[in-house]
């Protein structure tokens, strides 16, 4: 009989995941704890904005007209351990209030409601990002605890926002920490679809699988931090970081990708994995290896110091006070709603609270932003939050920006200044069509 999968944990990660089990065949029950996001999901809706994702989810959604049906969702903790052969938690991991610690509150509570109700065999894989030593610590609670024969695997994922659907279907990689060969088969099993064509499986043991997700997403943090330090210095030297980047990624020992020089990285993931990263190191008497971090989290935390400086500048060099500034994106990166550490909230919210008069425009992610940041202004089109603006920040680079009329923008302001935090408009349209177009780590004309 075909394996039975079950998806706790129904955010980005989790509703992703359990859609593209359905897509791949497996019957499939995903559970969260919020009745409201239960509702949507069965009604095949996606609590956030995913490209794609709203639609593969419909395809297999129990009761939608032409649906597999494969797919159904649940509140009850009874239901899924009645249910499944293969647990996937998918549950957030986020940092903790005024820590650098992740914080385990939700795994350790899916881990806790499951285990005492698994009375058949079942393998628990657990794709959260967890600090190191999660696994073994769980792998024991699950021994303790749960009733019938029950083993953990440990499989994170490495998914993108805005691209959740691609990256799950036809990941890089797959990796597995296993503790015995049983679960490695199974993992297998599950992965012995289309989703694995191409892609390597790398099996490991616990905490080598838990490391591989935190020291990717290290990498990359460092790799962002690094080029916003050729930034910091092409601006002091005259050097252009654009052009820069594009020669040295040439090099393909070094790739060209994720060298965009901006105001840095922002999101769920990057910044609070870097720092749990850090803690968890300390705890195990390895914080030296990765002092190295905190340079990359400070040169990020810079670069939105930096982008507040440039627009002061803008206005005229003094108090922000009665001076009005556009804010176009919220978003921590285009093709998502997702505000969380977003670096040009975290601008648009620094030039608030001294004084300025800010109005942020973004094309998906404004109820989030109005949610977080209630006391900022909002326009409902970029035109809406340039008219009157004393200087333009341009800060996530969604296409819709970049197909902006300059002349049109121009038309509804008088001091045509844009700061390009994200380096992704035409320098020459904008100067042509008379702004001043002013961007990070380049030469200013
Ligand atoms: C990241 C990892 O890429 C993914 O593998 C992991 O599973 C979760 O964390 P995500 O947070 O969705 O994914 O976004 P990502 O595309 O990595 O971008 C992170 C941040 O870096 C964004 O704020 C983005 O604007 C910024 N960034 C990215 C840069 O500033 N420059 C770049 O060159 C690339």
């Amino acid at each position: 009989m075909a394996l039975r999968i079950t998806v706790i944990g129904t955010g980005y990660l989790g509703a992703t995941h359990a859609a593209a089990m359905a897509e791949l065949g497996f019957e499939v029950l995903g559970l969260d704890v919020v009745p409201e996001k239960i509702a949507m999901l069965s009604a095949g809706r996606v609590p956030m904005y995913e490209p794609g994702l709203e639609e593969l989810l419909s395809r297999h959604v129990a009761g939608l007209d032409g649906a597999s049906g494969r797919l159904r969702f649940t509140t009850s903790w009874e239901e899924v351990a009645d249910f499944g052969d293969v647990h996937f938690v998918c549950v957030n991991t986020p940092q903790k209030h005024g820590e650098y610690a992740c914080d385990m509150s939700y795994v350790d509570a899916a881990f806790s409601s499951l285990a005492p109700l698994l009375t058949r065999p079942a393998l628990v894989v657990g794709k959260s990002t967890v600090p190191v030593g999660s696994a073994d610590r769980l792998a024991k609670l699950l021994a303790e605890q749960a009733p019938g024969e029950v083993e953990l695997a440990w499989n994170p994922e490495f998914l993108r926002e805005g691209f959740a659907v691609n990256d799950t279907l036809h990941p890089d990689r797959i990796v597995v920490g296993v503790g015995s060969e049983r679960a490695e088969k199974l993992l297998r099993e599950v992965y012995a679809t289309p989703i694995a064509e191409g892609s390597p499986l790398v099996v490991t043991d616990f905490p080598t699988a838990e490391l591989v997700k935190t020291s990717a997403n290290s990498f990359l943090a460092t790799k962002i931090s690094f080029i916003n330090a050729m930034a910091e210095v092409c601006e002091a030297a005259g050097g252009d970081v654009v052009k820069l980047a594009e020669a040295i990624g040439h090099d393909e020992r070094i790739g060209s990708k994720f060298l965009r020089a901006g105001i840095g990285f922002g999101g769920g993931c990057l910044p609070k994995d870097i720092r749990a990263f850090m803690a968890r190191a300390g705890e195990l008497g390895a914080d030296q290896a990765l002092t190295f971090l905190r340079e990359v989290d400070s040169i990020n935390m810079r670069r939105r110091g930096h982008m507040v400086e440039l627009a002061r500048e803008a206005v005229g060099g003094g108090s922000f006070l009665g001076k009005r500034v556009a804010v176009l994106g919220a978003a921590f990166k285009p093709d998502s709603d997702d505000v969380r550490d977003s670096p040009a909230l975290n601008v648009a919210g620094q030039i608030h609270l001294q004084g300025g008069q800010v109005t942020v425009y973004d094309p998906k992610g404004m109820a989030n932003a109005r949610l977080l940041f209630p006391t900022l202004g909002y326009a409902d089109t970029a035109l809406e939050a340039v008219r009157g603006a004393d200087v333009v920040l341009h800060l996530t680079e969604w296409r819709e920006f970049r197909e902006l009329d300059p002349a049109e923008l121009g038309s509804v302001t008088t001091s045509r200044i844009l700061l390009d935090g994200r380096n992704a408009l035409d320098p020459v349209k904008w100067r042509e069509a008379g702004w001043v177009y002013r961007a990070m780590g380049r030469p200013t004309a």
